[in-house]
C-alpha cells in the first residue's frame, strides 16, 4: 500500500476545480475514538449553485459522447478505485469505523456499480412500435434527464454515491453529489480518482459543507437540477419530496427499514444464524437492510437463541483499523445512546437481555441480544440503526406474516425455510422490496435494489437502475408515403 495520506483531499470539487470553502475548516474524527483524521473545508448553498450551473453546461456535451466514450472513462475510473482499493479502504476505516475487511467488501460492491454502468451504458436501447396508422411509424428512445443531484449518507461513503451515480453517468447525465459531513475523505478519493479518469469539467461535482439543510433545499428547488436520488432516513426524505414537489422535480428515496427475518421450524438452523448475524451485525447494524426483528418460530426458539448468542459473543470488537476486528464503533455518541434508550425500554416492559445491554463508552455498544421482546417496545415500530437484536417468538406462518409486515416500512425482509410452498407464499406475502430466502446477505450491483411503503422508492442497481434517469420519448412520424 502506498501512503494513504496522498488520497486524502480538503477542499471540494466543482467544475473541475478543487476550490475551497468558506469560514473554518471542518474536523472530520475517528468515530472508534474522537480523534481528528483530516480537516476539510466548509461549503454553503453558493457553492452548490456553482456546482449546479456547471453540471448544467456541462451536460450537452456530456450525454452527447457516444456510450463508448463514456463507457471507456468509466471503466478507467473503476480501474482506478479498484488499484488504490488498500489506501481508499485505510481512509473509510479511519473516518467511518467500519471494520477494514468491510471497508474493502464496501470497495468492491460499490465499485462494481461503476464496472456494471460502464458496461450497460451501451445497451440504453429504445424500441419501435408497429404503427397504428398506415402512414406512420413509431419510435420510443431514452434520453437523460439532465443534472442529478446525489445526496447520500455515511454508512457507505463509497457504495452510495457510485450506486447512484454510476447508472446517470453511463446514460450521460451530469452530477451534484453531497455526501455526508461525517465521511467525505472516501468520497473526495473517488472524485479525485474520477478526475483521473478523464470526465470532463463540470461532469461531476463534489460539494462538502455542514449545512445539509440548506444545500439539499437548493438541490431539491433549484430548476436546473432534473432529479433528486437521496438515501437516508424518511424524516429527511419527505421534506425533500416536498421541496421537489414546486418543482415536480424526479426523485428516488431509499429510506429506513425495518426488516423482520423469520426463522421457521423447518429451517437450517445454523443457516439461519449465520445470515441473522450478518444481516443484523454488518456494520455494526448501521444498514438500512440490517435485520431490526428476528422472529423464530417457539419450536426452534431456544436452539436458535442459544447458538446466536454464542456467535455474538465471538464477534471482536475494536477500532476498525486493528486487526481481526469484525464489529466496530457506532458513528457518534447521539447513536450509542440510541440503543441504550432501546434497551432500557425492552427490559422495562419485559425483555430479557442475554448478551451485551450496556454501552462499553461513548464509540462503543456491544452486540446485544434480547430475548421476550413485543410489540410494545420501541424497536418493533422504529428503525434501530445499531446493534441490537430482539427476539420475538411466533406459533403459525399466519402470524409471522402478520407480525413481519406490521411497519410502515418496507425495504428487506429475509427467512429461512426448507418447504417449498411456504418459501413461494412467503415471498409473494412480504410487503418488501427486498426479500432473502435462506440468506442475511442481498446488496449486489446487478440486482434492483429499493423499498416500498415509507422506505421510498425508486430501484439503484440492475438495469432497473437506469430507469430512474431517463425520460421516455415516444417520436411519431406521420405521412410516410
Ligand atoms: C444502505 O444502508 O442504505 C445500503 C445497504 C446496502 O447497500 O447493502
Amino acid at each position: 500500500m502506498s501512503n494513504y495520506k496522498d488520497l486524502i483531499f480538503d477542499k471540494s470539487f466543482i467544475n473541475g476545480e478543487w476550490t475551497d470553502g468558506t469560514g473554518k475548516k471542518l474536523e472530520i474524527t475517528n468515530p472508534a475514538d474522537g480523534t481528528e483524521v483530516a480537516k476539510v473545508y466548509n461549503h454553503d448553498i453558493s457553492h452548490v449553485k456553482k456546482a449546479i450551473d456547471a453540471a448544467h453546461d456541462a451536460f450537452p456535451t456530456w450525454s452527447g459522447k457516444t456510450a463508448k466514450e463514456r463507457s471507456g472513462i468509466m471503466k478507467k475510473w473503476f480501474d482506478l478505485i479498484m488499484k488504490n482499493k488498500d489506501e481508499i479502504a485505510h481512509i473509510m476505516a479511519l473516518e467511518s469505523a467500519k471494520p477494514l475487511a468491510e471497508c474493502k467488501g464496501e470497495i468492491d460492491y460499490g465499485a462494481g456499480f461503476v464496472e456494471w454502468y460502464a458496461e450497460q451504458a451501451k445497451r440504453n436501447n429504445g424500441s419501435t412500435i408497429p404503427g397504428y396508422t398506415e402512414d406512420r411509424r413509431v419510435k420510443v428512445i431514452k434520453q437523460p434527464v439532465g443534472v442529478v443531484g446525489a445526496i447520500t449518507p455515511w454508512n457507505f461513503p463509497l457504495a452510495m454515491i457510485t450506486r447512484k451515480i454510476a447508472p446517470a453517468l453511463s446514460i450521460g447525465c451530469t452530477i451534484v453529489s453531497r455526501p455526508s459531513i461525517s465521511t467525505p475523505l472516501t468520497a473526495l478519493t473517488l472524485v479525485h480518482l474520477a478526475e483521473k479518469a478523464g470526465f470532463p469539467k463540470g461532469v461531476f461535482n463534489m460539494v462538502i459543507g455542514d449545512d445539509s439543510s440548506a444545500m439539499g433545499k437548493e438541490l431539491c428547488e433549484n430548476p436546473k437540477v432534473a432529479k433528486i436520488s437521496f438515501t437516508g432516513s424518511t424524516r429527511v426524505g419527505k421534506i425533500l419530496m416536498e421541496q421537489c414537489s414546486q418543482d415536480l422535480k424526479r426523485l428516488s428515496l431509499e429510506l429506513g427499514g425495518n426488516a423482520p427475518l423469520i426463522v421457521f421450524e423447518d429451517a437450517n438452523i445454523d443457516d439461519a444464524v449465520e445470515g441473522a448475524m450478518a444481516g443484523k451485525f454488518r456494520f455494526s447494524g448501521q444498514t438500512c437492510v440490517c435485520v431490526n426483528r428476528i422472529l423464530v418460530h417457539e419450536n426452534v426458539h431456544n436452539e436458535f437463541v442459544e447458538k446466536f448468542v454464542k456467535a455474538a459473543q465471538n464477534l471482536k470488537i475494536g477500532p476498525g483499523l486493528e486487526e481481526g476486528v469484525n464489529f466496530g464503533a457506532l458513528i457518534n455518541t447521539k447513536a450509542v445512546e440510541k440503543m441504550q434508550g432501546f434497551v432500557d425500554d425492552a427490559k422495562e416492559k419485559g425483555g430479557k437481555v442475554l448478551h451485551g445491554g450496556k454501552k462499553i463508552d461513548d464509540h462503543f455498544y456491544p452486540p446485544t441480544v434480547i430475548t421476550n421482546a413485543t410489540p410494545e417496545m420501541k424497536f418493533a415500530k422504529e428503525e434501530i440503526f445499531g446493534p441490537v437484536a430482539p427476539i420475538f417468538k411466533f406459533k403459525t406462518e399466519e402470524e409471522a406474516i402478520q407480525m413481519a409486515n406490521d411497519t410502515v416500512y418496507g425495504l428487506a425482509s429475509y427467512y429461512y425455510t426448507n418447504d417449498l410452498n411456504r418459501s413461494i407464499r412467503m415471498s409473494e406475502q412480504l410487503e418488501y422490496g427486498i426479500v432473502g430466502l435462506n440468506t442475511g446477505l442481498i446488496s449486489n450491483e446487478s440486482v434492483p435494489f429499493g423499498g416500498i411503503k415509507h422506505s421510498g422508492f425508486g430501484r439503484e442497481g440492475s438495469v432497473y437502475g437506469l430507469e430512474d434517469f431517463v425520460h421516455i420519448k415516444y417520436i411519431c412520424t406521420g405521412n410516410v408515403k
